[in-house]
């Protein structure tokens, strides 16, 4: 499992190399070619406005002279003939006089004269008497087409006066143009091959870029999968150290806190289980010291006999109350999910438990008493909260001080309530306050072993409090007494 888990972070890594590979030079190849047609095509479209416009300014000007050397009627004007040559020769294009007939008049093609144009823009110039101009791109055959009406201005004169005096513009003819987009054509030519040039040389430089970045992000994830791999095979389980690189900090400082969870957890199971083994273990050894002794001895007096046989019986109970204790642990141990919720008057549960716990008080003469504030009723596992009661209870009673005295109070608030324990006891030493809650642990071990106890009464209390989300605290004064609180909310689940 090490080994293939190993490859699986190699083979994860590698692929995510060539993912962020992909990405990058992807994104760069594809900005490059939108930026390319972008910009050509911007190129295109000004220049061929710039020309348009250029052209039209200059036919609607020659539209002028047509009118005003009456050309429509008599094309023989030189000066005419030649300013429309001169047009067609600089837009490298061609020109065509047509008249309110539809006729050609001329043609610097000289080829159409005389002949019927029926062209769409043509007829819709003539017919509705459009007075702007129409230019159409022909981007596959590389020219503008241009129409441009030839408007005649004159007086009205007419009796109606008020159309008398002003100007009317009747459309006489169409000016018929192609100019030339070849001189364009030849520059996005240049310019998309000079482009083209350049782009190899970017996406050469992408193609660089993005396999530097691929290596160089990832690569402080490969020293981090090598010390995984090494803590998982097991040879070593000493936190991660390496160059602090700013993407891997965190990872590396989330696994080392794991790690030292682990660790930590990992010591205390082996703790627990050599002081499982060996509170199990005492009890049997004093057994064994007890019946080797009876059976060295010949003819035991019957007293001495009965004497043994009952400390056999005691080390017996213990062990008993010992697997007991650890099987109620053990039990706690499996979560929140294992409570059993009920709705539970807490003032009668802690009277229960008090109750049983009144012949022990009163064989050591301790007063046991009960105050309640009011009558509280909480959604809880009424079998593991006695048990935390019970626990408090019996080492109040247990570390305590003949005719002593141990008080238990009960309070709520609108979210929680607590049961206060208090005692005229030992006390527990500041230095212990902190352990007394751990499996095993004892202040006293030879004085807590006497009063019969097992060291786990405060770590199943403490554990059956967090499962309700609770908490206990204590605070204690040596010789004086210690006192127990718990806070539990009112409604779990
Ligand atoms: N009310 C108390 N007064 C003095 N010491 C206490 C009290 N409660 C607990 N302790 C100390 O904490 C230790 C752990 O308690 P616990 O887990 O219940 O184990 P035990 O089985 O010894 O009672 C006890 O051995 C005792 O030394
Ligand atoms: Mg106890």
């Amino acid at each position: 499992m090490d080994k293939t888990g190993s490859f699986k972070i190699k083979g994860v890594l590698k692929s995510l190399r060539v993912r962020f590979f992909v990405i990058v030079f992807l994104t760069g190849l594809i900005s490059c070619l939108v930026m390319h047609s972008v910009i050509l095509d911007s190129y295109e479209n000004r220049a061929v406005n710039v020309k348009s416009t250029e052209a039209q300014t200059q036919l609607r000007i020659l539209a002028n002279h047509l009118i005003v050397s009456n050309y429509l009627q008599d094309t023989s004007s030189e000066v005419i003939n030649a300013e429309l040559d001169m047009l067609a020769n600089l837009y490298d294009g061609r020109v065509i006089v047509i008249n309110d007939d539809l006729k050609v008049v001329k043609d610097t093609y000289n080829i159409s004269q005389g002949k019927t144009i029926i062209s769409e823009e043509v007829v819709n110039c003539l017919k509705t008497g459009s007075k702007g101009t129409v230019s159409k791109y022909d981007q596959a055959n590389g020219y503008i087409e241009i129409v441009t009406p030839i408007i005649e201005s004159e007086v009205i004169e007419e009796e109606d006066v008020s159309v008398s005096g002003k100007v009317s513009e009747v459309v006489r003819g169409v000016l018929l143009t192609s100019v030339s987009t070849e001189t364009i054509a030849v520059t996005l030519d240049i310019l998309s091959r000079r482009a083209q040039i350049l782009e190899i040389l970017i996406i050469l430089i992408i193609l660089l870029f993005a396999a530097w970045v691929s290596i160089m992000l990832l690569r402080p994830f490969d020293r981090i999968t090598t010390a995984i791999n090494d803590v998982k095979a097991g040879y070593t389980d000493e936190p991660i150290v390496g160059p602090n690189y700013l993407e891997t900090e965190q990872i590396i400082n989330a696994f080392n806190a794991l790690l030292r969870r682990m660790k930590v957890l990992d010591d205390s199971r082996q703790e627990f289980v050599s002081n499982v083994s060996h509170e199990l273990k005492t009890p049997i050894t004093s057994m064994k010291v007890l019946a080797d002794s009876l059976l060295a001895q010949e003819d035991v007096p019957n007293e001495v006999y009965r004497e043994f046989m009952t400390d056999i019986g005691a080390e017996i109970d213990r062990e008993d109350k010992i697997i007991n204790d650890l099987l109620a642990l053990v039990k706690m141990d499996k979560k929140a999910a294992g409570l059993t919720i009920t709705s539970v008057d807490v003032v009668n549960l802690t009277e229960v438990v008090l109750k049983r716990m009144r012949p022990i008080a009163r064989k050591h003469n301790i007063e046991l008493t009960l105050e309640s504030k009011r009558a509280i009723t909480a959604e809880i596992d009424e079998v593991k909260i006695s048990l935390v009661i019970m626990n408090l209870v019996e080492n109040a009673i247990k570390y305590n001080k003949d005719e002593g005295w141990v008080r238990v109070e009960l309070d709520a608030d609108h979210q929680y309530f607590y049961v206060k324990v208090i005692d005229s006891g030992y006390g527990i030493p500041e230095d212990s306050l902190e352990q007394i809650y751990e499996r095993f642990y004892r202040v006293d071990k030879s004085r807590s072993r006497e009063i019969g106890g097992t060291g786990l009464g405060l770590a199943i209390a403490r554990n059956a409090v967090l499962m309700h989300r609770g908490t206990i605290d204590v605070k204690s004064v040596v010789d004086e007494g210690t006192t127990f609180t718990v806070k539990l909310p009112l409604r779990n689940g």
